[in-house]
């Protein structure tokens, strides 16, 4: 494995390998890298000759009030992990190299529109447009055929993909299931910062959209019910959670669901426990009268 910090070092190491006709996979993360990570990591080894890891904690999708300084670094660990999942680059750029005027001298954006407007949006003003920016900027230096995101971010791999499609980036997103722990919540960076109590709550975040999916098996197919019982199950099973929404929306525009769901539906909660703000998803499509739980894989 080798570690490249400079993207001028990264971009004159892949051009060798381009001209050797190797396929090249990114797999973006900001470290402290969990099940969830390497999971992309195997997917990108799969599909790839060359897998790119980048570790970059990127401070412009952080807002003041947000975890920028605590979220959890650990570069040994990530440079063991990312040698044991057989990555060809790691990429640890720094913060002079992703921001060379410094992050709050950078003018130009990636500006996801109404897309950053729904569901996370509202509570975290301007984490999209970070997120965007650094994926850009992590599109413009690495090149990829493909790129690897987690279903559990739903909302960054959707806008992730516009972006990809409506900048011309000639990239696939392949957007990966999410992985979880043993009882069913799902893989975070952020859920180290969990209490035991907390951690016991957080649980009914899958509960509850596991209790969707069965309504959804039994016919149910109004959003609404699907958010209200959704709702009342975290209020239930996890009561010190702050929940922030439960929403069902359209999986490519993320307004909200038809009255009868008949299209791709994201069905996705976020929640609060403590000071952790952890989200969680499941996603619904209907083929031929069946329904069927994940991402579309033409999606
Ligand atoms: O999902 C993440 O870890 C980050 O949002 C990403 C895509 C690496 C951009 O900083």
């Amino acid at each position: 494995m080798r570690e490249v910090t400079e993207p001028e070092e990264l971009r004159n190491l892949l051009t060798g390998r381009r001209c050797e006709d190797k396929s090249i996979g990114l797999v973006p993360t900001m470290g402290h890298l969990h099940e969830g990570h390497l999971h992309l990591l195997d997917e990108a080894r799969r599909e790839n000759d060359i897998v790119v890891l980048s570790v970059f904690v990127n401070p412009t999708q952080f807002s003041p009030n947000e975890d920028f300084e605590r979220y959890p670094r650990d570069l040994e660990r990530d440079r063991r992990l990312a040698n044991q999942s057989k990555v060809d680059i790691l990429f640890t750029p720094t913060e002079n190299s992703m921001y060379p005027r410094g992050p709050s001298s950078q003018e130009v954006w990636v500006d996801p529109g109404a897309l950053a407007e729904y569901l996370c949006g509202p509570s975290r003003p301007g984490h999209f447009e970070g997120v965007a920016t650094v994926v850009a900027k992590l599109f413009v230096m690495v090149q990829p055929d493909a790129a690897y995101f987690g279903q559990k971010d739903a909302q960054q791999s959707v806008i992730v993909s516009k972006l990809a499609c409506d900048l011309n980036f000639a990239v696939r997103v392949r957007v990966v299931p999410t992985v979880r722990e043993g009882d069913g919540l799902a893989r975070s960076s952020r859920n180290v910062y969990l209490s035991a109590d907390e951690r016991r709550e957080a649980v009914a975040l899958f509960g509850a959209l596991s209790g969707a999916e069965s309504l959804l098996g039994l016919g149910e197919r109004d959003p609404r019910v699907l958010e209200k019982e959704i709702w009342k199950y975290i209020a239930e099973k996890a009561p010190s959670a702050r929940i922030d929404y439960v929403s069902a929306v359209d999986l490519y525009s993320l307004l909200p669901a038809e009255a009868q769901l008949a299209r791709p539906t994201l069905i996705a909660v976020a929640a609060l426990f403590g000071s952790t703000r952890l989200i969680d998803n499941t996603i619904v499509d209907f083929i031929s009268g069946e329904v069927r739980f994940g991402w579309p894989s033409t999606g």
